[in-house]
């Protein structure tokens, strides 16, 4: 019995730090699900970091600046830490590198040379509508050329593995459209060689931060993932609730404490929760420790493996390494097809 071969899934993360249980369900979870629904591409997207590594240097100096305690980090360095970082929290999350091919972008140079290709049948109206661009240049940006041709790399980054599915937040639904346009130019010039990838909207949880709007890590107003102890407890303890007496009837319905518990708890120990909220008597207090035992345990045993893999860095790079060996070998076919149809050599090993 012959079988369908399964869809290739790609998707690139790009770190900024620490990670918070908003980036969890609303992007990291659904990443990991997916491995066992498809042939996942997952890798981390440090030549797209490289675009906004100079304002992350600025922005340690700053805070150097006012805090003496504070060691501001080169900007090397800061790239250096993140990569680990994506890379250890996805593996201790439960990314399992035996089902997906995980790897550094940076690891496949390929990538570049189809990205440059790619650059020369997009318009520049194309790039000059990108929303992200343009935001990042509102948000006071200097932008480079690196900043300007993202997407095109990301194009570069989707084609280049063929694939087909490509789980994302609804901020890249236009840099997936242009994917599909670019695609689309170069199979027009030089003959079919991209299929159309779709893009899988993650339908993102909304999850509310200790202030009550949605989490982020530029309101400050995150639990992070593997926060553990007094860290931990002062989060949760610290979320904002309403002035409702402790007599007094609780409405789960509005109530962030109990937003954040549905994302960990059964439907059975939900109900649980509200019917202890609605009977009164029941103090926002005892909610959130409520709360606090239940991403104690959820997250436990990604906190245990994070350590392991932190005491064993040769695991971690183990992975990276084997997804990239995978990765390149689908890289190099595609390029091979695509300096062919432009009529170039292969290159001469
Ligand atoms: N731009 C994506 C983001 O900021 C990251 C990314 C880079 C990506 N290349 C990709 C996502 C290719 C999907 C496919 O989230």
């Amino acid at each position: 019995m012959t079988r369908e071969p399964l869809p290739r899934i790609l998707s690139g993360v790009q770190s900024s730090g620490k990670l918070h249980i908003g980036n969890y369900f609303g992007a990291i979870k659904q990443h990991i699900e997916r491995q066992d629904k498809g042939d996942c591409f997952f890798f981390i997207a440090d030549y797209h970091a490289m675009t906004t590594l100079k304002e992350a240097e600025e922005k340690e100096l700053a805070a150097a600046a006012k805090n003496k305690q504070l060691a501001p980090r080169p900007a090397r360095q800061i790239l250096a830490d993140n990569v680990r970082d994506v890379a250890v929290d996805y593996l201790a999350l439960g990314l399992d590198p035996a089902k997906v091919a995980f790897f550094r972008q940076s690891d496949v140079p390929e990538v570049c040379e189809l990205a440059w290709v790619l650059s020369t049948v997009s318009g520049m109206g194309l790039l000059e509508r990108a929303h992200s661009y343009k935001d990042k240049v509102a948000n006071g940006i200097t932008p480079s050329v690196g900043l300007f041709t993202y997407p095109i790399l990301m194009a570069a980054d989707i084609l280049i593995y063929r694939s087909h599915l490509v789980p994302v937040g609804r901020d890249q639904e236009q840099h997936l459209e242009m994917t599909r346009d670019i695609a689309g130019s170069f199979n027009h010039a030089f003959g079919e060689v991209f299929p159309m990838p779709v893009a899988v909207l993650n339908e993102a949880a909304v999850v509310p931060g200790t202030d009550g709007r949605k989490m982020g890590k530029s309101y400050g107003n995150t639990i992070d993932i593997f926060a553990e102890g007094k860290a931990l407890e002062r989060a949760v303890m610290g979320i904002v609730t309403d002035k409702t007496p402790l007599e007094a009837p609780l409405d789960p319905d509005t109530c962030n404490v109990f937003a954040l518990y549905k994302l960990f708890a059964s439907p059975p120990e939900q109900e649980e929760l509200a019917a202890k909220y609605r009977a009164g008597g029941f103090g926002y207090g005892a909610a959130k420790k409520a709360l606090l035992a239940k991403i104690d345990t959820y997250f436990a045993p990604a906190r245990e493996r994070r350590k392991l893999l932190e005491r064993n860095p040769g695991l971690v790079e183990e992975a990276l390494t084997a997804g990239a060996q995978r990765a390149r070998a689908v890289a190099q076919v595609t390029v091979r097809l695509v300096r062919e149809r432009l009529g170039m050599n292969q290159r001469p090993v």
